[in-house]
C-alpha cells in the first residue's frame, strides 16, 4: 500500500470510489476538479495498491488549510479494504499537512449514524464541537440525521 498526493489523473478514479462510499450524496468528479484547483489550500492524498499510474485507488482524503483551522473535506477507504488502518493513515497525513500549512486544530463533519468514521475520529483525538440538528436527509424519506461537528488541537 502506498500514499501520495493526488493528482489531476486521479480524479476520475476518485469519482467513482466516491460513488461507491457515498451512494446518496457523492461528489462529482467536477467537483473534486474544483478542489484540486484550490492547491495549495487544499490537499488530496490517494492510497494505492502500488507504485504505478495504473495501480487501482484504495482511498483518498483531502483537506482545507485556508484558515487557521484546518478542515478535513473528505475521507474515504474501498469497501474491501476497511479495518486495516488505511483511514488511519490517510488522516494522520491530514494533520501532518494541515501542521505543516501552519493550523493549529481541525475540524470535520460526520453523520451522527456513520459508527466507522466517529470511531476513527474518536482514536485520533476528535471530540464533539457541536451537533447540526437534523442536518443530513435520509434516503427514502427517513428521519433526518444531526451532523457532528468534530475537532482535534493540532498542538
Ligand atoms: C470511515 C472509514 C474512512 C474508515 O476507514 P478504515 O480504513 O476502515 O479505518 P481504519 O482501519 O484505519 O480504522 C481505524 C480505527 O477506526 C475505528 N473503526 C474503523 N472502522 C470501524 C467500524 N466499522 N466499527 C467500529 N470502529 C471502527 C477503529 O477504532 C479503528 O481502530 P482499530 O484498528 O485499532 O480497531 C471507512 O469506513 C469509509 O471509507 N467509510 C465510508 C466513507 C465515510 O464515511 N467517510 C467519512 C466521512 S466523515
Amino acid at each position: 500500500m502506498r500514499t501520495r498526493e493526488a493528482t489531476w489523473r486521479d480524479l476520475s478514479a476518485m469519482a467513482r470510489l466516491e460513488a461507491a462510499c457515498f451512494p446518496h450524496d457523492a461528489w462529482s468528479e467536477a467537483t473534486f476538479w474544483s478542489e484540486l484547483a484550490e492547491r495549495p489550500h487544499r490537499s488530496y492524498w490517494v492510497a494505492t495498491d502500488g507504485g504505478g499510474p495504473e495501480e487501482p485507488l484504495v482511498g483518498y482524503a483531502g483537506v482545507s488549510t485556508v484558515d487557521d483551522v484546518a478542515e478535513v473535506m473528505t475521507l474515504a477507504v474501498d469497501p474491501g479494504r476497511r479495518g486495516c488502518g488505511l483511514g488511519a493513515r490517510l488522516l494522520d497525513l491530514l494533520h501532518a499537512r494541515a501542521h505543516d500549512a501552519g493550523s493549529t486544530a481541525v475540524l470535520l463533519e460526520v453523520r451522527a449514524d456513520n459508527e466507522a468514521a466517529r470511531a476513527l475520529y474518536g482514536t485520533r483525538g476528535y471530540r464533539v464541537a457541536h451537533t447540526r440538528r437534523g442536518y443530513y436527509r435520509s434516503a427514502g424519506g427517513g428521519p433526518a440525521v444531526d451532523a457532528l461537528v468534530m475537532r482535534k488541537e493540532l498542538v
